[in-house]
């Protein structure tokens, strides 16, 4: 497997404590909402596995998680190709709900995800990802946190797959094309 990871961008150490200054921030965000605010985590899935799974544990409050699919990528494709597949849809009506995603690339996933939330009238609605890449499609997509700015670049690890695999690298990378 290591064999085509061509180097790694975000080593695992440098992750946990992005993901550490994102959870108190997120923290610090959901307390100023009033007493007894009460966040619903939205894991946009496959992707966000590792990333949503760190972050919860770091949030010192009660939360609760419901994940979602969508998809935009399919098989051996590092371009997304289609328009996104969103599965059900949680139940957030009425709820703070932060959506959490792994990566911003053409913004199409978020902005389709979170259209389809907001359908569903929940009380707040914000966004969390690991990565932006610098482009102007992702750059544009309003988004609340975000952990890291990369340029534009193909990346596996913590979750974040090619074809599939790859999801498990502990490191963010970027694989031999
Ligand atoms: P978007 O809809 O183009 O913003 O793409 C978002 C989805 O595509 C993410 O949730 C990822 O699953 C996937 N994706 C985009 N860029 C990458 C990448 O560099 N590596 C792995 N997956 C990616
Ligand atoms: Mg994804």
């Amino acid at each position: 497997m290591m064999q085509d990871i061509e180097r790694i961008l975000i080593a695992r150490g440098a992750i946990s404590d992005r993901v550490r200054a994102l959870a108190q921030e997120i923290t610090h965000d959901i307390t100023e909402k009033g007493e007894g605010a009460e966040l619903v985590l939205v894991a946009v899935m496959t992707g966000s596995i590792i990333f949503v799974a760190d972050l919860m544990r770091n949030l010192p409050m009660k939360v609760r998680i419901q994940l979602m699919t969508a998809s935009s990528y399919v098989g051996k494709t590092t371009a997304s190709t289609r328009d996104p597949f969103v599965g059900a849809l949680p139940d957030v009506g009425g709820k703070h709900v932060l959506l959490v995603d792994d990566i911003l690339d053409s913004g199409k996933t978020l902005t389709r995800v979170r259209d389809e939330l907001e359908t569903l009238e929940p009380k707040s609605i914000d966004t969390c990802v690991l990565l932006r890449k610098k482009i102007p499609s992702a750059m544009s997509v309003e988004c609340t946190y975000v952990g890291f700015d990369i340029e534009d670049e193909f990346v596996v690890g913590y979750g974040l797959d090619y074809d599939d695999y790859y999801r498990n690298f502990p490191d963010i990378a970027v694989i031999v094309p």
